[in-house]
């Protein structure tokens, strides 16, 4: 016979216990913000398995993945991180993290952070040129992520993101159907319309800075 408290139980704590070692993680990497050399050109060489998806030197042209090329270091690990252990997960991108040491990730962050993001190639419509800059403060959308977007420590550079990825990643968050390490991005989103979730990606994957 099936017992359903014993059988949440253990969910529950995986759940906090998933949640302890992301936080230990996430402190510990306050003590690795300085990538050496070495570190980069040990990165550059794990990342040869990477380009076949996320595009030389981490500039993707495929309009599904997400450019690394210029993403903040911080923010690569904690996604590599989260995919490892099966918080954010994704049929093409899992198995690629799944046997990644902490140092790996550190080093594939310092060397596709340590690349320059290619220009944008998207042209925002004129409805998001237009809205897409008022909506960003409105949602907070700068305070978090940079006054050019451009991300900060373990908060992603959104500017100039592939315009397929950033749509799909904002209605995941409001759906609840893509992780959120703090549930900060997932309020963040949650009050967002359909036609202002449009406009911020339209807007943010055009922007050339
Ligand atoms: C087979 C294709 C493929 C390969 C190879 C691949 N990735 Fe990915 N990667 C993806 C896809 C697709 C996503 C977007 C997943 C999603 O929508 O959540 C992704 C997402 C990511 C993200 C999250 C970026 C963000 O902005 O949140 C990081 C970091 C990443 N990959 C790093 C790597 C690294 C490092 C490697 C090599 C060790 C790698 N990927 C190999 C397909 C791939
Ligand atoms: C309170 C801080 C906060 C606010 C406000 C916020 N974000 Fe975020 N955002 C984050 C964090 C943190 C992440 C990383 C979440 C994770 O992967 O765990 C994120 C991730 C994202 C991503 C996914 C990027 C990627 O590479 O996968 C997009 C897109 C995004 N935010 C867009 C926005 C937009 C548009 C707004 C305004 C409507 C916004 N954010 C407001 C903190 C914030």
């Amino acid at each position: 016979m099936k017992n359903t408290s014993s059988h949440s139980y253990p969910r529950v704590v995986a759940a906090t216990a998933a949640t302890f070692f992301l936080f230990t993680f996430l402190s510990n990497l306050i003590f690795v913000n300085t990538a050496s050399a070495a570190d980069i050109e040990t990165g550059r060489q794990k990342a040869q398995v990477c380009i076949a998806c996320h595009g030389a030197a981490g500039n993707s042209e495929i309009p599904e993945i997400p450019a690394l090329a210029g993403q903040t270091a911080q923010a690569i690990t904690t996604a590599l991180y989260q995919f490892r252990e099966g918080n954010r997960k994704n049929p093409a991108m899992s198995p690629f993290a799944a046997n990644l040491s902490n140092a790996d990730m550190n080093n594939l962050a310092a060397y596709f952070a340590s690349e320059k993001r290619a220009a944008s190639i998207r042209v925002s419509s004129n409805d998001a040129v237009a809205q897409g800059p008022e909506l960003a403060k409105k949602y907070n959308c700068v305070q978090c992520h940079g006054p050019l977007l451009l991300g900060q420590q373990h908060i992603p550079r959104i500017a100039g993101q592939q315009h397929t990825y950033l749509l799909a990643q904002l209605k995941g968050f409001k759906a609840m159907t893509r992780a959120d390490m703090d549930g900060n991005m997932s309020s963040a989103a949650s009050i967002l319309k359909d036609n202002e979730i449009e406009i911020l990606a339209d807007y943010v994957a055009g922007l050339n800075h």
